[in-house]
Protein backbone atom coordinates (compact mmCIF):
# COMPACT_ATOMS: atom_id res chain seq x y z
CA UNK A 1 0.00 0.00 0.00
CA UNK A 2 1.65 3.40 -0.98
CA UNK A 3 2.32 6.26 1.73
CA UNK A 4 -1.28 8.11 1.36
CA UNK A 5 0.39 11.49 2.61
CA UNK A 6 2.80 13.16 2.17
CA UNK A 7 4.81 13.24 4.46
CA UNK A 8 6.43 11.13 7.51
CA UNK A 9 6.85 11.42 11.47
CA UNK A 10 10.53 9.88 10.91
CA UNK A 11 13.25 12.31 12.48
CA UNK A 12 16.87 11.70 13.47
CA UNK A 13 16.88 14.49 16.01
CA UNK A 14 14.17 16.76 18.45
CA UNK A 15 15.60 20.20 19.57
CA UNK A 16 13.46 21.15 22.61
CA UNK A 17 14.26 23.37 25.98
CA UNK A 18 17.84 23.57 25.10
CA UNK A 19 18.61 19.99 24.86
CA UNK A 20 18.71 17.62 21.44
CA UNK A 21 17.61 13.67 21.28
CA UNK A 22 18.91 12.07 18.77
CA UNK A 23 17.70 8.71 17.45
CA UNK A 24 20.78 6.22 17.68
CA UNK A 25 21.15 4.89 14.59
CA UNK A 26 23.67 2.14 15.18
CA UNK A 27 20.68 0.45 17.11
CA UNK A 28 17.93 0.60 14.19
CA UNK A 29 16.17 -1.53 13.64
CA UNK A 30 15.74 -3.77 16.16
CA UNK A 31 15.84 -0.71 18.84
CA UNK A 32 14.18 2.63 19.11
CA UNK A 33 16.54 4.18 21.72
CA UNK A 34 16.42 8.18 21.97
CA UNK A 35 20.11 9.79 23.54
CA UNK A 36 20.08 13.24 24.97
CA UNK A 37 22.91 16.00 24.41
CA UNK A 38 23.53 19.63 25.69
CA UNK A 39 27.38 19.92 25.39
CA UNK A 40 28.99 20.35 21.90
CA UNK A 41 31.37 17.43 23.38
CA UNK A 42 28.31 15.28 23.57
CA UNK A 43 27.49 16.06 19.64
CA UNK A 44 30.83 15.93 18.41
CA UNK A 45 30.61 12.49 19.89
CA UNK A 46 27.12 11.11 18.37
CA UNK A 47 28.09 12.52 15.26
CA UNK A 48 32.01 10.54 15.22
CA UNK A 49 29.87 7.01 16.25
CA UNK A 50 27.20 7.35 14.23
CA UNK A 51 24.46 8.25 16.11
CA UNK A 52 23.45 10.82 13.74
CA UNK A 53 24.54 10.20 10.27
CA UNK A 54 23.81 11.47 6.55
CA UNK A 55 25.34 14.91 5.46
CA UNK A 56 22.41 16.90 5.94
CA UNK A 57 22.03 15.28 8.78
CA UNK A 58 25.40 15.97 10.76
CA UNK A 59 25.03 19.27 9.44
CA UNK A 60 21.74 20.06 11.58
CA UNK A 61 23.36 18.31 14.37
CA UNK A 62 26.96 20.33 14.07
CA UNK A 63 25.01 23.60 14.15
CA UNK A 64 22.74 22.39 17.26
CA UNK A 65 26.54 21.18 18.81
CA UNK A 66 27.95 24.60 18.27
CA UNK A 67 25.20 26.57 19.52
CA UNK A 68 25.22 24.14 22.97
CA UNK A 69 28.98 25.65 23.03
CA UNK A 70 28.08 28.99 22.15
CA UNK A 71 25.90 29.29 24.99
CA UNK A 72 28.18 27.79 27.80
CA UNK A 73 31.33 30.25 26.83
CA UNK A 74 31.89 32.87 29.00
CA UNK A 75 33.52 35.95 27.09
CA UNK A 76 33.32 39.86 28.21
CA UNK A 77 33.71 40.64 24.60
CA UNK A 78 32.41 39.74 21.25
CA UNK A 79 35.62 39.69 19.94
CA UNK A 80 36.60 37.20 23.07
CA UNK A 81 33.51 35.24 22.05
CA UNK A 82 34.17 34.67 18.38
CA UNK A 83 38.05 33.31 19.52
CA UNK A 84 36.09 30.56 21.93
CA UNK A 85 33.45 30.13 19.22
CA UNK A 86 35.87 28.78 16.57
CA UNK A 87 37.50 26.69 18.90
CA UNK A 88 34.16 25.04 19.52
CA UNK A 89 32.96 25.05 15.78
CA UNK A 90 37.06 23.14 14.96
CA UNK A 91 36.33 20.22 17.44
CA UNK A 92 33.01 19.28 15.80
CA UNK A 93 34.81 19.70 12.43
CA UNK A 94 36.94 17.38 12.78
CA UNK A 95 34.22 14.45 13.47
CA UNK A 96 33.72 13.68 10.20
CA UNK A 97 35.56 14.68 6.88
CA UNK A 98 33.51 13.69 3.86
CA UNK A 99 30.39 15.33 3.91
CA UNK A 100 30.78 18.96 3.33
CA UNK A 101 26.95 19.70 5.19
CA UNK A 102 28.95 19.51 8.40
CA UNK A 103 31.75 21.99 7.23
CA UNK A 104 29.10 23.99 5.56
CA UNK A 105 26.82 24.05 8.54
CA UNK A 106 29.43 25.69 11.21
CA UNK A 107 31.16 28.36 8.59
CA UNK A 108 27.38 29.16 8.60
CA UNK A 109 27.11 29.87 12.22
CA UNK A 110 30.56 31.28 12.69
CA UNK A 111 29.80 33.37 10.16
CA UNK A 112 26.96 34.54 11.68
CA UNK A 113 28.52 35.27 14.85
CA UNK A 114 31.60 37.12 12.96
CA UNK A 115 28.61 39.33 11.34
CA UNK A 116 27.58 40.35 14.65
CA UNK A 117 30.62 40.23 16.88
CA UNK A 118 30.35 44.40 18.00
CA UNK A 119 26.46 42.96 19.92
CA UNK A 120 26.91 41.90 23.17
CA UNK A 121 27.83 38.35 24.08
CA UNK A 122 24.01 37.89 25.02
CA UNK A 123 22.59 39.01 21.97
CA UNK A 124 25.38 36.97 20.00
CA UNK A 125 23.97 33.66 21.96
CA UNK A 126 20.10 34.45 21.22
CA UNK A 127 21.17 34.93 17.67
CA UNK A 128 23.33 31.51 17.42
CA UNK A 129 20.24 29.61 18.64
CA UNK A 130 18.42 31.11 15.65
CA UNK A 131 20.43 30.48 13.40
CA UNK A 132 20.84 27.05 14.14
CA UNK A 133 17.45 26.36 14.40
CA UNK A 134 16.52 28.22 10.97
CA UNK A 135 18.98 25.48 9.56
CA UNK A 136 17.30 22.67 10.75
CA UNK A 137 14.13 23.93 9.22
CA UNK A 138 15.24 24.87 6.13
CA UNK A 139 17.12 21.52 5.65
CA UNK A 140 13.47 19.83 5.73
CA UNK A 141 11.69 22.41 3.52
CA UNK A 142 14.53 22.31 1.35
CA UNK A 143 14.24 18.84 0.98
CA UNK A 144 10.67 18.38 0.31
CA UNK A 145 11.14 21.02 -2.76
CA UNK A 146 13.74 18.63 -3.77
CA UNK A 147 11.79 15.96 -3.89
CA UNK A 148 8.83 17.69 -6.13
CA UNK A 149 11.80 18.46 -8.74
CA UNK A 150 13.24 15.10 -8.56
CA UNK A 151 9.35 13.14 -8.37
CA UNK A 152 8.66 14.30 -12.27
CA UNK A 153 12.25 12.12 -12.98
CA UNK A 154 10.48 8.79 -11.89
CA UNK A 155 7.64 6.93 -13.72
CA UNK A 156 4.81 5.59 -12.45
CA UNK A 157 5.84 1.68 -12.05
CA UNK A 158 9.63 2.59 -11.55
CA UNK A 159 11.24 -0.25 -9.69
CA UNK A 160 14.26 2.15 -8.27
CA UNK A 161 17.38 1.12 -6.76
CA UNK A 162 19.06 3.27 -3.80
CA UNK A 163 21.96 2.88 -2.03
CA UNK A 164 22.48 3.53 2.16
CA UNK A 165 20.48 5.98 3.17
CA UNK A 166 19.49 9.11 2.18
CA UNK A 167 15.90 9.66 3.74
CA UNK A 168 14.03 11.40 6.78
CA UNK A 169 17.00 9.48 8.75
CA UNK A 170 19.59 11.19 7.24
CA UNK A 171 18.33 14.90 6.76
CA UNK A 172 16.22 16.75 9.63
CA UNK A 173 13.26 14.97 7.67
CA UNK A 174 12.28 13.70 4.69
CA UNK A 175 14.99 13.11 3.20
CA UNK A 176 16.98 14.08 -0.23
CA UNK A 177 16.86 10.21 -2.83
CA UNK A 178 14.13 9.27 -0.44
CA UNK A 179 12.30 12.45 -0.59
CA UNK A 180 12.26 12.48 -4.26
CA UNK A 181 10.49 8.56 -3.71
CA UNK A 182 8.25 10.19 -1.45
CA UNK A 183 7.27 12.90 -3.65
CA UNK A 184 6.76 10.42 -6.56
CA UNK A 185 4.50 8.40 -4.60
CA UNK A 186 2.47 11.60 -2.97
CA UNK A 187 1.85 12.22 -7.18
CA UNK A 188 0.07 9.02 -6.89
CA UNK A 189 2.42 7.14 -8.72
CA UNK A 190 3.38 2.88 -7.64
CA UNK A 191 7.07 2.72 -7.22
CA UNK A 192 8.98 0.02 -5.92
CA UNK A 193 12.42 0.35 -4.17
CA UNK A 194 15.24 -1.76 -3.95
CA UNK A 195 17.45 -1.21 -0.77
CA UNK A 196 20.93 -2.25 -1.19
CA UNK A 197 22.31 -3.54 2.01
CA UNK A 198 25.42 -1.44 2.23
CA UNK A 199 28.15 -3.29 3.62
CA UNK A 200 30.19 -2.52 6.27
CA UNK A 201 27.56 -0.21 8.09
CA UNK A 202 24.08 -1.91 6.66
CA UNK A 203 22.27 1.65 6.23
CA UNK A 204 20.32 -0.04 3.58
CA UNK A 205 19.05 -3.11 5.40
CA UNK A 206 19.19 -1.26 8.76
CA UNK A 207 17.43 2.45 8.30
CA UNK A 208 16.59 2.63 4.26
CA UNK A 209 14.10 -0.80 5.19
CA UNK A 210 13.70 0.26 8.20
CA UNK A 211 12.37 3.96 7.05
CA UNK A 212 10.60 2.88 3.77
CA UNK A 213 8.88 -0.21 5.45
CA UNK A 214 7.27 2.48 8.08
CA UNK A 215 6.00 5.19 5.95
CA UNK A 216 4.53 1.67 3.58
CA UNK A 217 6.61 2.33 0.98
CA UNK A 218 6.78 -1.21 -1.16
CA UNK A 219 10.65 -2.11 -0.46
CA UNK A 220 12.77 -5.34 -1.33
CA UNK A 221 16.14 -5.74 0.30
CA UNK A 222 19.57 -6.94 -1.66
CA UNK A 223 23.34 -7.59 -0.89
CA UNK A 224 25.01 -4.95 -3.08
CA UNK A 225 26.49 -7.23 -5.14
CA UNK A 226 22.92 -8.62 -6.55
CA UNK A 227 22.23 -5.17 -8.59
CA UNK A 228 24.30 -6.00 -11.67
CA UNK A 229 22.54 -9.41 -11.82
CA UNK A 230 19.31 -7.87 -11.16
CA UNK A 231 19.80 -5.00 -14.00
CA UNK A 232 20.86 -7.30 -16.33
CA UNK A 233 17.30 -9.47 -15.68
CA UNK A 234 15.68 -6.22 -15.97
CA UNK A 235 14.25 -5.86 -12.82
CA UNK A 236 15.47 -2.36 -12.34
CA UNK A 237 14.74 0.99 -13.86
CA UNK A 238 16.42 3.58 -12.22
CA UNK A 239 19.18 4.07 -9.26
CA UNK A 240 18.66 7.15 -7.22
CA UNK A 241 21.00 7.64 -4.18
CA UNK A 242 22.42 11.26 -2.18
CA UNK A 243 25.68 12.53 -1.78
CA UNK A 244 28.02 13.73 0.89
CA UNK A 245 29.80 15.88 -1.28
CA UNK A 246 29.68 17.26 -4.77
CA UNK A 247 32.38 19.08 -6.58
CA UNK A 248 32.08 21.93 -8.83
CA UNK A 249 31.96 19.97 -12.05
CA UNK A 250 29.61 17.53 -10.64
CA UNK A 251 31.52 14.62 -9.19
CA UNK A 252 29.91 13.23 -6.50
CA UNK A 253 30.93 11.56 -3.60
CA UNK A 254 28.53 9.46 -2.07
CA UNK A 255 28.41 6.01 0.35
CA UNK A 256 30.81 3.30 -0.61
CA UNK A 257 29.60 1.18 -3.30
CA UNK A 258 28.01 3.93 -5.10
CA UNK A 259 30.59 4.55 -7.93
CA UNK A 260 30.46 0.97 -8.93
CA UNK A 261 26.72 1.03 -9.40
CA UNK A 262 27.20 3.86 -11.82
CA UNK A 263 29.15 2.03 -13.94
CA UNK A 264 26.80 -0.62 -13.88
CA UNK A 265 23.94 1.67 -14.23
CA UNK A 266 25.77 2.92 -17.34
CA UNK A 267 26.27 -1.00 -19.24
CA UNK A 268 22.74 -0.98 -18.54
CA UNK A 269 21.70 2.32 -20.00
CA UNK A 270 19.68 2.98 -16.71
CA UNK A 271 19.66 6.57 -15.61
CA UNK A 272 21.52 7.19 -12.16
CA UNK A 273 20.34 10.54 -10.30
CA UNK A 274 21.96 11.81 -7.38
CA UNK A 275 19.66 14.23 -5.05
CA UNK A 276 21.07 16.67 -2.81
CA UNK A 277 20.56 20.34 -1.27
CA UNK A 278 22.77 23.13 -2.37
CA UNK A 279 24.50 22.67 0.91
CA UNK A 280 26.10 19.29 -0.34
CA UNK A 281 27.79 21.35 -3.44
CA UNK A 282 31.05 22.55 -2.82
CA UNK A 283 32.06 24.61 -5.76
CA UNK A 284 35.65 25.45 -3.81
CA UNK A 285 36.60 21.99 -5.14
CA UNK A 286 37.12 21.51 -8.97
CA UNK A 287 36.66 18.22 -8.93
CA UNK A 288 36.13 14.52 -7.03
CA UNK A 289 39.58 13.95 -6.53
CA UNK A 290 40.10 16.68 -3.98
CA UNK A 291 37.23 15.34 -1.75
CA UNK A 292 38.48 13.87 1.35
CA UNK A 293 37.66 10.31 2.16
CA UNK A 294 36.62 9.01 5.46
CA UNK A 295 39.03 5.55 6.22
CA UNK A 296 36.82 4.15 8.65
CA UNK A 297 37.75 1.12 11.38
CA UNK A 298 38.57 -2.17 10.52
CA UNK A 299 36.45 -3.43 13.22
CA UNK A 300 33.29 -2.37 10.96
CA UNK A 301 34.58 -5.19 8.55
CA UNK A 302 36.05 -8.03 10.99
CA UNK A 303 33.02 -7.47 13.39
CA UNK A 304 29.35 -7.88 13.10
CA UNK A 305 26.83 -7.20 16.07
CA UNK A 306 30.38 -8.13 17.88
CA UNK A 307 30.42 -11.40 16.04
CA UNK A 308 34.64 -12.00 14.59
CA UNK A 309 34.08 -12.87 10.99
CA UNK A 310 37.67 -12.23 9.65
CA UNK A 311 41.00 -13.55 10.76
CA UNK A 312 42.47 -11.61 13.41
CA UNK A 313 45.26 -9.48 12.34
CA UNK A 314 44.09 -9.34 8.67
CA UNK A 315 44.81 -6.12 6.77
CA UNK A 316 41.51 -4.05 6.45
CA UNK A 317 40.73 -0.96 4.28
CA UNK A 318 37.65 0.79 5.25
CA UNK A 319 36.88 3.83 3.15
CA UNK A 320 33.48 4.82 3.36
CA UNK A 321 33.06 6.81 0.29
CA UNK A 322 33.93 6.69 -2.94
CA UNK A 323 33.62 9.32 -5.73
CA UNK A 324 31.45 8.80 -8.88
CA UNK A 325 32.67 11.05 -12.32
CA UNK A 326 30.00 13.43 -13.30
CA UNK A 327 29.93 11.58 -16.77
CA UNK A 328 28.46 8.64 -15.35
CA UNK A 329 25.51 10.29 -13.57
CA UNK A 330 22.12 11.42 -15.61
CA UNK A 331 20.96 13.94 -13.44
CA UNK A 332 21.66 15.85 -9.58
CA UNK A 333 18.37 17.49 -8.45
CA UNK A 334 18.48 20.02 -5.89
CA UNK A 335 16.08 22.54 -4.67
CA UNK A 336 16.81 24.94 -6.67
CA UNK A 337 16.56 22.71 -10.09
CA UNK A 338 17.62 19.76 -12.25
CA UNK A 339 21.09 20.31 -13.54
CA UNK A 340 22.05 17.76 -16.56
CA UNK A 341 24.54 17.37 -18.93
CA UNK A 342 27.33 20.65 -18.16
CA UNK A 343 27.28 20.28 -14.40
CA UNK A 344 30.38 23.15 -14.48
CA UNK A 345 28.09 25.47 -16.12
CA UNK A 346 24.61 23.99 -14.12
CA UNK A 347 25.60 24.18 -10.82
CA UNK A 348 27.29 27.34 -10.12
CA UNK A 349 23.92 28.76 -12.04
CA UNK A 350 21.83 26.95 -8.94
CA UNK A 351 23.79 29.61 -6.52
O1 LIG B 1 28.33 7.25 6.61
P1 LIG B 1 26.97 7.86 6.46
O2 LIG B 1 25.86 6.96 6.87
O3 LIG B 1 26.90 9.22 7.11
O4 LIG B 1 26.84 8.09 4.90
C1 LIG B 1 25.65 8.61 4.39
C2 LIG B 1 25.59 8.67 2.92
O5 LIG B 1 26.52 8.32 2.23
C3 LIG B 1 24.35 9.25 2.31
O6 LIG B 1 24.07 8.67 1.08
C4 LIG B 1 24.56 10.76 2.11
O7 LIG B 1 25.02 11.36 3.28
C5 LIG B 1 23.33 11.44 1.67
S1 LIG B 1 22.14 11.57 2.96
C6 LIG B 1 20.86 12.53 2.44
Amino acid sequence: MACPIDTTSIRPLIYAAGKCRMLDQRKLPTEEIWLEYDSYQGVAEAIRSMVVRGAPAIGVAAAIGAWFGARDIEAATGTEFMAKFSQICSHLAATRPTAVNLHWALQRMQSFARANVERSVTELKIGLEYEALAIAEEDERLCRKLGKNGAVLIADGARVLTHCNAGALATAGYGTALGVLRAAVAAGKKISVLADETRPFLQGARLTAWELQRDQIPVTLICDNMAGYLMRKGEIDCVIVGADRISANGDVANKIGTYSLAVLAKEHQLPFYVAAPLSTIDLNLANGSLIPIEERSAEELTHLGGIQLAPTGVPVRNPAFDVTPARLVSAIITEAGVVKGDYLKGLAALF
